[in-house]
């Protein structure tokens, strides 16, 4: 952080995708701007238990890839709490040469895996969940020759389309995917550039408007590529709720990752009223557009947020929920659904938190929400939820501000936001030199 201008981490989501396709590839790939955080760790972890050769130098990282032919075949993998690894590393190892028992803690023992397992199974993998929902949860896979298949994905999770993806690419035939809605689309912009042949096409039978899209994919070795990834949308997303509510000056947000379909929050940021600039740059290597974002204090007004807007602002929902509690007028959230199984129940803990701020939000069902918004709030100071959830700990941390722009935001497992931005708590005291995080 120098003066008005930050630059986040490298995004989480480019950087699993980019090590997993580079341990897959045959020879040497160089991935730039990869992030130190656990998650990312994790698959990193686990791809080096696969036998994978890895140097990591900083935010670069070098990874002399298996072809396919991963070097350890049995084996007993410790998967942590990260969904990404876990649900890329299914459509991976479902057509590996090997039999794996995947162990997971016990917060992603609890997150759905079945339509991932459900999918793969449809394409002759045998893999089983075992003790699921369980401090035991377990997942055993024994690579198959997969088969392609047709399928529309039963939910708008870019994981599923991943884990689709992956074992597509090593079936015996081509497949084809359509989601309900686009979910980011970072692993089929980086393929081409490891070799693989995907292309969109209409189906001729599919009669379904909404599934009209879908995408091919053609069975192939993967080879090596270098990888710029810029960073993360979703972790400045804190900063722009910040600059857009709190701050006198604006703030500008350099080399983010601005693929539009990770932009629903600033789309309907914008749609609100918000003064958000984006100065768009075009990195032809990583195939993902990026660029420098400039938010300007701002005036909100409410506006409705569709469910077919959710994927593209999935883990910025809390903060524009926040966000939403100091617009003009009412704003109404749609299709919230799938919130609930996140890292911790997040529209429980982002509703508890707001009421608890002072805010006014109704939740008719588990999957609506409306807020009647108060510009002039100042947030009551509030004792949050213990939870080792990284988004719900950036949400205190504004909400925190909101209740006392000096300070101190005390907040308990602070720590937690390591899982995505370890070096967050020092560009917030840049930020807020005034403030002062205490964690218990
Ligand atoms: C992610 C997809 C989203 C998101 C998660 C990262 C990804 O999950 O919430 O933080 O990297 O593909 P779903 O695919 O389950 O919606």
């Amino acid at each position: 952080m120098t003066g008005d201008r930050l630059i986040v981490p490298g995004d989480k989501s480019i950087a699993h995708r980019a090590v997993w396709c580079a341990a897959l590839a045959r020879g040497e790939s160089l991935l730039r701007g990869v992030p130190e955080s656990d998650d990312v760790a994790a698959t990193c972890g686990v791809v080096q238990a696969l036998g994978v050769r890895m140097v990591r130098v900083g935010t670069e990282v070098r990874i002399e890839g298996c072809g396919g032919a991963w070097p350890i075949q049995v084996v007993s993998l410790d998967i942590g709490a990260s969904g990404t690894t876990l649900r890329l590393l299914c459509g991976l190892l479902a057509a590996a040469q090997g039999t794996y028992h995947l162990r997971v803690a016990a917060q992603l023992g609890r997150r759905p895996i079945e339509h991932v397992l459900g999918l793969l199974r449809a394409m002759g993998a045998e893999v089983e969940s075992v003790g699921w929902g369980t401090a035991d949860a377990q997942l055993r896979i024994r690579g198959r020759q997969l088969h392609g298949v047709r399928c529309a994905l039963p939910v708008a999770s870019a994981q599923l389309k991943c884990a689709f993806l992956l074992a597509a690419l090593q079936a015996d035939s081509a497949s084809w995917c359509a989601e309900p809605v686009l979910t980011r689309d970072h692993l089929e912009r980086m393929l081409p550039q490891f070799g693989a042949k995907l292309s969109h096409v209409r189906c001729p039978t599919c009669c379904n408007a909404a599934a009209a899209d879908w995408l091919h994919v053609v069975p192939g070795p993967l080879r090596a590529a270098a990888i710029n990834i810029p960073g993360d949308l979703s972790a400045a997303a804190p900063w722009i709720a910040m600059a857009l509510v709190l701050r006198q000056r604006p703030l500008t947000i350099a080399k983010v990752g601005l693929n539009p379909t990770r932009l629903g929050m600033v789309r309907i940021l914008q749609r609100m009223g918000a003064r958000i600039e984006l100065h768009a740059a075009h990195d032809a290597a990583a195939g993902e557009p990026y660029g420098d974002l400039t938010i300007f204090p701002s005036c909100l007004r409410g506006t409705t947020v569709l469910p077919s807007e959710v994927p593209s602002c999935i883990d910025e929902l809390p903060l524009l929920i926040a966000l939403a509690g100091l617009a003009q007028a009412r704003t109404h959230f749609r299709g919230l659904t799938a919130l609930r199984s996140k890292e911790s129940d997040r529209l429980q803990h982002t509703v508890a938190a707001c009421r608890a701020a002072g805010m006014a939000l109704e939740q008719p069902d588990g999957d609506t929400l409306w807020i009647d918004g108060r510009p002039a709030l100042r947030a009551t100071p509030q004792q949050f939820p213990r939870t080792d959830d990284h988004r719900m700990v950036m949400l205190f941390s504004v909400l925190s501000l909101l209740a006392d722009p000096r300070g101190p935001v005390q907040i308990p497992d602070a720590c937690a936001v390591a899982k995505s931005y370890p070096g967050y708590w020092r560009d917030f005291q840049a930020l807020w030199p005034d403030s002062e995080c205490e964690s218990f």
